[in-house]
């Protein structure tokens, strides 16, 4: 077994994955449909939040993005052509009910409708995400995640969603990453929709929580042939030093990013520790909300970038460690996915996890037709070692995605950081698969042909 000459994995490692393992790619709606007023959708945070001075580095939008919502058949060849398992996506909320509640747009749920059916005819199995941050702005303007009426909204859209397409999901996430929602959209302001309370911020994360519990019980009827989950953006906190200070500001960080999403999901409890440190700002929670949170769910996914280091007195410098750093500022830190799975394993029993999202930006370049991302590849195969240890550590991982498929418009960073393992030259709309995308489809076809020699076609898979 050869993998291309750059970038191998160790033997071992390449026999760690059980033949049921999910190989994928991920999205998410917001970031490449584009099409931002067609087809009667509705406006959404992000739509609302991008008009705000300053708020995006570069002044874009999504408006356009990857115009995924034109090109989607181009797209889904393309995660054809890379031999995944696996697609995971985002539907937005107010394309397919434009105000958050009452009437459907029944174009809008005909594009998804669309793109899972071309899933399924290119033997992918369609992983729908409902929540991946683009709220309806008509359910912000009534108080959004921080109304406990968005909680009821929010169940009503995922049964809703769950009638027209249940039958063909394989898996439904309720969110991405509530810590973000709740934390960088509602404490420091930096994502939409721009409120800065910590207060506020607590209010959403318990809604978040809530409305995933309840939405997980609607789905066991609505759509009882799919697998379902959350998923969470962890990271092992670690303390900058061993002094006193540091070790507690580290484990009130870890409490405040893992274990006030992981304690109550999986033991229908918040940390007593950040509920003192929280004191008045600590949420309202409601008779039934713990148990209700802590409905069973089939996974739970993991998006993993790199890790925390945390100091009492001030910001942790990444490049001090001599590792690789990413675009994005992050350090390339492998062996904390490893000792973060072996964590959750140990502390929570998950019985199935997933890495939902792991990769890496880079500023790449287009040369000659192809883009030699050789950085994003190391990055991409060294993590999939990581999980390869965990697997060998008795961590019962069910699959790995890669942020992300294409180049898209990276949140508040806008247009400039690339994460894709396929380049998009926005003003052509052009698709190159860089060298990561080779390399990975390469991976694949070695990993799996043993699977597959002999079988029937792997579209057999997909409705599995
Ligand atoms: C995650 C998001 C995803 C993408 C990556 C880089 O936090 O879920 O949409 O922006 O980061």
């Amino acid at each position: 077994m050869t993998l291309p000459a750059a970038h191998p994995l160790p033997a071992d490692a390449l026999a760690a994955f059980p033949r049921s393992f999910v190989w994928g790619v991920a999205t998410s709606s917001y970031q490449i449909e584009g099409a931002a007023q067609a087809d009667g959708r509705g406006e959404s945070v992000w739509d609302r939040f991008c008009r705000q001075p300053g708020a995006i580095a570069d002044g874009s939008s999504g408006d356009v993005a990857c115009d995924h919502y034109q090109r989607w058949p181009e797209d889904l060849d393309l995660v054809a052509w890379l031999g995944v398992d696996a697609y995971r996506f985002s539907m937005s909320w107010p394309r397919v009910q434009p105000l958050g509640h009452g009437a459907w747009n029944d174009k809008g749920l005909d594009f998804y409708e669309r793109l899972v059916d071309g899933l399924l005819a290119r033997g992918v199995r369609p992983y729908l995400t409902l929540n991946h941050w683009d709220l309806p702005q008509a359910l912000q303007e009534r108080g959004g995640w921080a109304h406990r009426d968005t909680v009821h909204r929010f169940v009503d859209y995922a049964s809703g969603v769950a009638a027209r397409l249940g039958d063909r999901l394989a898996a439904i996430t309720t969110h991405n990453e509530p810590w973000v929602m709740a934390h960088l959209g509602h404490e420091t302001g930096v994502f939409a929709p721009g409120v800065r309370d910590r207060r506020t911020a607590m209010q959403v994360a318990h809604h978040l929580l809530l409305s995933h519990g309840l939405a997980v019980q609607a789905l066991r009827t609505a759509a009882p042939r799919s697998k379902l989950g959350i998923v969470l953006n962890l990271s092992p906190i670690m303390p900058a030093s061993a002094s006193p200070e540091d070790l507690a500001a580290a484990t009130l960080e870890d409490g405040r990013l893992v274990r006030w999403y992981m304690d109550p999901l999986f033991k229908g409890e918040y940390p007593a520790d950040v509920l003192q440190h929280l004191g008045a700002d600590a949420p309202e929670v409601q008779p039934g909300d713990m148990a209700a949170i802590a409905a069973p769910t089939d996974f739970l996914g993991i998006n993993y970038y790199t890790r925390g280091v945390v100091s009492a007195s001030g910001a942790w410098d990444v490049k001090s460690t001599g590792n690789p750093v990413t675009d994005m500022g992050w350090e390339v830190y492998p062996q904390g996915l490893t000792d973060l799975l072996l964590r959750v394993h140990r502390d929570w029993k998950v019985p199935s996890l997933y890495v939902m999202e792991n990769g890496a930006a880079f500023p790449d370049t287009v040369q000659q037709g192809a883009v030699h991302d050789g950085e994003r590849t190391e990055y991409i195969a060294r993590h999939v070692a990581a999980v390869a240890d965990a697997i060998r550590l008795g961590v019962p991982m069910a699959g790995y995605m890669v942020w992300s498929l294409l180049d898209n418009f990276e949140w508040a960073s806008g247009y400039a950081k690339r994460f894709g393992i396929v380049h998009v030259d926005y003003p052509t709309q052009r698709r190159t698969p860089k060298a990561s995308a080779f390399w990975y489809r390469e991976f694949l076809r070695q990993q799996l042909s043993p699977r597959t020699a002999g079988a029937p076609a792997r579209a057999q898979a997909a409705t599995a």
